[in-house]
């Protein structure tokens, strides 16, 4: 579903949204207030009078400090930020229904620190759903992914007391390997697990593999488990649907329920601009009834978060449009297919998922000066099985032919 909410707007169109949506915060200079406990940035320290700020949109909302705590989507949120809780409000459905297709109004969100806390927010709310809705216990819940996954999942079922377990993938091709989710499937039943937290993957960390959602529907279905299905797509959810290439993770498929983005990674967004999306009907499990003082309530696992990040995320979507997104990130993605085929030509081994902008190189083929001139990521620092490279705006083309002049070297 393509809502066209994501509009390209030229540098001066942005300018003026921003300054309006802050003009119309709260003014904590020139209006009578005494009562809240925020302010912009100390005016010692952050120069609110240098002439360039006119200019700059995001370092002036930096300076004003807007507070965008809560969940601006479930519809009822702290009034002095309203000005830039819309523009927060655009990014979300942008995100969610022009690069996700989830139909218009139909999923709640925010933006996040980042990936980590997204990934845990998702299983928070699932957790509190099986309490809540299925009377189930702590030892009854599994958070389930990949072994290529991030290990942010681990951390969210250590934090909310969950069984943690991951599926073997094929070292080839990287897919979940099916028969290994048959039999840890079997085991948590045995063990007394009656609801999954599965964690799929629009582009893992150090392989840029995709997940089929169907692999996980049709065990968990056949095991009479009842779970939810969250994406992690902090890395791929900018790039992945704009490859061409088709995919199941998304609010297109009916067993998505929820999915996270990550602007600090692809998107070049400052850092804190995590975003979290799910469909309406679910922030409510965690929506805290304690945070009495907050007008909405909280539902998110942040609290105060920087209305400035949303801007930051807005401006940039708005500054390309979707086409100009997708340009690029073809662009990307071709780069990244260039050094394919040079890894090809010189029968060296990698793993690239097609639409993706990441190689993944078998470490015993490439010699290590060339992994340490370029800054190759390995899987493990200790014992580099893989290194990566992850082709984003700085690796330019001369980047990539100096590369490839390397390997011709290696011969
Ligand atoms: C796939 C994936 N998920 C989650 C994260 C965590 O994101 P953050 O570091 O923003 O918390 C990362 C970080 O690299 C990631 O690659």
């Amino acid at each position: 579903m393509d809502t066209n909410v994501w509009k390209k707007l030229s540098r001066e169109e942005i300018k003026q949204r921003v300054f309006h949506a802050i003009d119309n915060n709260v003014n904590f200079i020139e209006s009578d207030v005494i009562g809240i406990p925020g302010s912009r940035l100390d005016p010692r320290v952050f120069y609110q009078d240098a002439p360039f700020l006119a200019d700059a949109p995001f370092l002036t909302s930096l300076i004003r400090n807007p507070n965008h705590i809560g969940c601006h989507t479930l519809g009822d949120s702290e009034p002095f930020f309203a000005g830039t809780q819309a523009i927060e409000l655009e990014t979300i459905r942008i995100c969610a229904e022009d690069i996700l297709r989830a139909e218009p109004n139909t999923t709640d969100g925010y933006v996040a620190s980042g990936g980590t806390e997204a990934n845990i927010q998702a299983a928070w709310i699932y957790r509190n759903y099986f309490q809540q809705e299925k009377n189930a216990k702590s030892d009854e819940i599994a958070v389930l992914c990949s072994t290529d996954n991030h290990y942010s999942a681990a951390k969210a079922a250590n934090l909310l007391n969950l069984r943690f377990v991951r599926v073997n993938v094929n070292d080839n091709n990287r897919k979940i390997d099916s028969i290994h989710l048959e039999q840890t499937l079997s085991q948590l039943k045995k063990d007394g697990i009656k609801h999954v937290i599965v964690i799929a993957n629009m582009m893992t960390t150090m392989f840029g593999s995709v997940d089929h959602t169907d692999t996980y529907v049709d065990a968990l279905k056949a095991h009479d488990l009842s779970y939810f299905i969250h994406v992690d797509g902090a890395y791929g959810g900018f790039v992945f649907p704009f490859s061409g290439e088709p995919h199941s993770l998304d609010f297109a498929h009916p067993e998505i329920t929820s999915v996270t983005l990550d602007a600090h990674k692809m998107v070049q967004a400052p850092y804190g601009t995590g975003i979290f999306l799910i469909r309406k009907g679910f922030m409510k499990y965690v929506r805290n009834s304690e945070a009495s003082y907050v007008k909405g309530l909280d539902a998110t696992l942040i609290g105060s978060r920087s209305g400035a990040n949303a801007i930051a995320i807005w401006m940039i979507l708005s500054t390309y449009g979707k086409q100009g997104w997708t340009e690029k990130i073809q662009t990307l993605i071709e780069r990244a297919n260039r050094i394919a085929r040079a890894l090809d030509n010189h029968n060296i081994r990698y793993f690239q998922e097609r639409g993706s902008n990441i190689v993944a190189i078998r470490a015993e083929d490439i010699s290590r000066d060339i992994a340490n001139d370029f800054h190759l990521v390995p899987d493990d620092h200790d014992n580099p099985q893989w290194v990566k490279i992850v082709v984003m705006e700085h690796v330019t083309d001369d980047k990539v032919e100096r590369f490839i002049e390397r390997l011709r070297g290696m011969q």
